[in-house]
């Protein structure tokens, strides 16, 4: 299923606060297919899981797992089999991704005139609930869910120019306290984009690292529709002759391979310094909740810069190795540990999203 059939299903989600629902009635047939349906899942409901499951996810991994308890209720939690141990041995990218699920739900929600309330007590990345989700009547916002729909990362194309105050003021608004933005030529700037590179370098010549992202790279189409997740030549941006080489002629092998690795880094050296310069996000402390609430954060400035035609990419590389991961917020001045290094930049095309998505049944239960 593809984006653009989310839309189409006329069923509102509006329902799920109504009697229990037993599926589209004749009136409300889609006139293309929804999300499939999930056996004990409100159809309703099902469409709005499939959005939140288009939130961003580190190596597009996609670690929800949602039990859903009642047409109102459910959880979620994180896939130990999906988490990233060479790069985030802790979790804490996890539980971001996690957040970002949880922001879309949100939004998602919100478009049709419901609220989503979060409870999070969890502990552990690894806790049976990392957060307890329930929907609302709320006060509704209009637009629906183009935004989630439409949301991508985009690593290339990044003009030069600066951000627009008004453009800046109103990112840094929607990411909240704790944000900070740092031009490319500022110092921050120049030192955020000096410790990603080694950071990349760093963990690219670290087996452990490049065989784990070796194993979420889908170079063939067959396998991308197949697994419907991890990075795709497409959403690699990896174009014209490159792009063809690497889906037709590389696998799993070639990550490991020298020539790889560094162009890999070679490729980050020249993004880095690319665009406007960089979104910081800061927390305050690493718990659970407050991991959970950055996700949300970036997920809620992500969901934003397209229609600003601003670029986001996120290059978490410093963020995953030492020293960089200890230093950096000290380094930038900022009151808490770092959770997202963010490129932004202006782009002349903004393309439709292409990184795949799994199925619901693949991750929800009852
Ligand atoms: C916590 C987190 C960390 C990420 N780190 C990186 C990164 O270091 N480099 C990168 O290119 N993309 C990064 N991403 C973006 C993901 O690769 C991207 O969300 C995923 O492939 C799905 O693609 P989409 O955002 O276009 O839907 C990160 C995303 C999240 C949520």
């Amino acid at each position: 299923m593809t984006r653009r059939e989310f839309v189409t299903c006329t069923v509102t989600a509006t329902a799920i606060l109504a009697a229990p629902a037993t599926g589209c009635t004749v009136a409300d047939q889609p006139t293309r297919p929804g999300p499939e349906p999930v056996p004990g899942v409100d159809p309703a409901l099902a469409r709005l899981l499939a959005l939140a499951a288009l939130a961003p996810s580190s190596h597009n991994v996609q670690p929800w797992r949602v039990r859903v308890t009642g047409a109102r209720h459910l959880s979620v939690a994180i896939d130990p089999a999906r988490r990233l141990p060479a790069v985030d041995p802790d979790g804490r990218e996890m539980i971001l991704s996690v957040g970002c699920f949880v922001e879309n739900l949100s939004q998602a929600a919100a478009a049709e005139g419901l609220a989503l309330e979060v409870t999070c007590d969890a502990t552990l990345p690894d806790a049976p609930e990392l957060a307890r989700l329930r929907l609302v009547p709320g006060p509704g916002v209009a637009g629906g869910p183009e935004r989630v729909l439409r949301r991508r990362t985009l690593r290339t194309g990044h003009r030069p120019d600066p951000l627009a105050a008004g453009d800046l003021a109103a990112l840094l608004a929607v990411a909240g306290p704790g944000t900070a933005f740092f031009p490319r030529a500022s110092p921050e700037g120049r030192r955020l984009a000096e410790a990603t590179v080694e950071g990349m370098r760093q963990q690219t010549w670290r087996d452990a690292a490049q065989r784990e992202l070796s194993s979420w790279i889908r170079f063939r189409d067959e396998e991308a529709r197949r697994r419907a997740d991890g990075l795709t030549v497409a959403s690699m941006e990896a174009k014209g002759l490159a792009g063809f080489v690497m889906g037709r002629f590389f696998d799993a092998g070639s990550v490991m391979g020298k020539s790889f690795r560094e162009k890999g880094i070679e490729q980050c050296a020249r993004q880095s310094v690319e665009g406007a310069g960089f979104l910081v996000l800061s927390s305050e402390g690493a718990t659970v909740p407050a991991l959970l609430e950055s996700g949300r954060r970036f997920a809620r400035m992500a969901l934003s810069v397209r229609e600003r035609a601003i670029a986001a990419h996120p290059m978490s590389q410093a963020l995953e190795e030492a020293p960089w991961r200890d230093t950096l917020a000290g380094e930038l001045g900022l009151p808490g540990p770092v959770q997202f290094v963010v490129r932004v930049g202006y782009v002349d095309h903004y393309p439709e999203p292409v990184s795949p998505r799994r199925p619901l049944t693949a991750f929800v239960t009852t």
